[in-house]
C-alpha cells in the first residue's frame, strides 16, 4: 500500500527552481532512499514533503490526503514526521524533556507518553540510561538516536530522515539506519536521505539516485548497490570510514 507519493514535484527558493519534475512513492513497510551529491536537492524535497516548504508544481499525497497547503504541524498531525539534517535537540533539556516535547502535538494522557518514551528506550538503550543527561552533552551519535526518538514519540507512518548518520562513526551509523530498517518493517515506513551511500543501500528497499535536481537512476536498494554507474559514480571513492560532506563526487566519471 502506497503511503507517501509525490508526483512531478518542482520546488525551489523564491523563483529559482532546483528540483525538476520529481516522483516517488514509499510503501507501508519500506525504505526508500534519496541518493546524490551535495546539492542534488535532496533536502529540498524533504523540506517539501513535511511542508516546510510549498511546492511550485506537482503534488505530494499522505494516505489520502493531499498536502497541498497543509502547514508542518498538520502534516505531523497526519502521521508524517521529519528529522532535519543536523540533529537539532534542545541542549539545556533532559534526555526526557526532549522525548516528552516530541509528544506536544499529542493530546494524550501522561502515563500514554511514558509509555511511548519507554518503547524509544527499548529502540535506543543508551537513552534511557541518559534519560536525566541534558541532551547538549549527549555524544554526536546520541544525539541523533534522541532526534530520531523525539520524533518517534507520536507513532508516525512515516519517517522522514535527512542525512541520520553524517558525521557519524561507523558503528552508530549501522545502529541507527538499522533501526530505521526495523522501524519500517514494524510499520513506520521511511524515508531516508543518505550520503553514506553504500551503508544506505543495505536497508534501502528501493532507492533513486538525484543529480541536480532530478532523477537519474531508480531501483531496489541491491540493482543499484550492483549497478556499475553507480559503483563507478558514487560508490568508488566511497570506502570505510564515512567520508565528510565535502568530500568530493565526481559526477562526469562513468558517463
Ligand atoms: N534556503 C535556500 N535558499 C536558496 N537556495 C537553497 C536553499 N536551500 C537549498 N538551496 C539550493 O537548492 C539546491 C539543492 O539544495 P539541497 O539542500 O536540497 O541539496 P542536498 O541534495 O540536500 O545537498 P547536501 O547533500 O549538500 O545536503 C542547492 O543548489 C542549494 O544551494
Ligand atoms: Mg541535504
Amino acid at each position: 500500500m502506497t503511503i507517501l507519493s509525490a508526483e512531478g514535484l518542482h520546488l525551489g527558493y523564491n523563483d529559482l527552481e532546483v528540483v525538476h519534475g520529481v516522483t516517488f512513492d514509499l510503501r507501508q513497510g519500506e525504505v526508500v532512499a534519496l541518493l546524490g551529491p551535495n546539492g542534488a536537492g535532496k533536502t529540498t524535497i524533504m523540506r517539501a514533503v513535511s511542508g516546510l516548504i510549498r511546492p511550485m508544481r506537482g503534488s505530494i499525497r499522505l494516505g489520502t490526503h493531499d498536502l497541498a497547503g497543509l502547514a508542518a504541524h498538520q502534516i505531523v498531525g497526519l502521521g508524517l514526521r521529519h528529522v532535519p539534517e543536523g540533529r537539532r535537540v534542545f541542549g539545556s533539556m533532559s534526555v526526557a524533556e526532549n522525548l516528552r516535547l516530541g509528544g506536544y502535538s499529542m493530546r494524550k494522557r501522561p502515563a500514554e507518553i511514558r509509555s511511548r518514551i519507554d518503547e524509544v528506550y527499548g529502540l535506543f538503550p543508551i537513552l534511557g540510561q541518559r534519560a536525566h543527561q541534558l541532551a547538549g552533552t549527549l555524544s554526536g551519535g546520541e544525539q541523533q538516536m534522541l532526534a530520531v526518538g523525539r520524533a518517534l514519540i507520536t507513532r508516525p507512518t512515516v519517517l522522514a530522515l535527512d542525512e541520520p548518520s553524517l558525521g557519524l562513526s561507523p558503528r552508530i551509523s549501522h545502529e541507527i539506519l538499522s533501526t530505521a530498517a526495523r522501524l519500517a518493517r514494524d510499520g513506520t515506513a521511511v524515508l531516508l536521505v543518505e550520503q553514506n551511500i553504500r551503508a544506505a543501500l543495505r536497508i534501502a528497499d528501493r532507492a533513486h539516485v538525484l543529480e541536480l535536481g532530478r532523477i537519474v537512476l531508480s531501483g531496489t536498494g541491491a540493482q543499484l548497490a550492483a549497478d556499475p554507474q553507480v559503483e563507478a559514480t558514487y560508490l568508488s571513492g566511497q570506502a570505510a570510514p564515512t567520508p565528510g560532506r565535502d568530500a568530493p563526487v565526481d559526477r562526469k566519471a562513468g558517463h
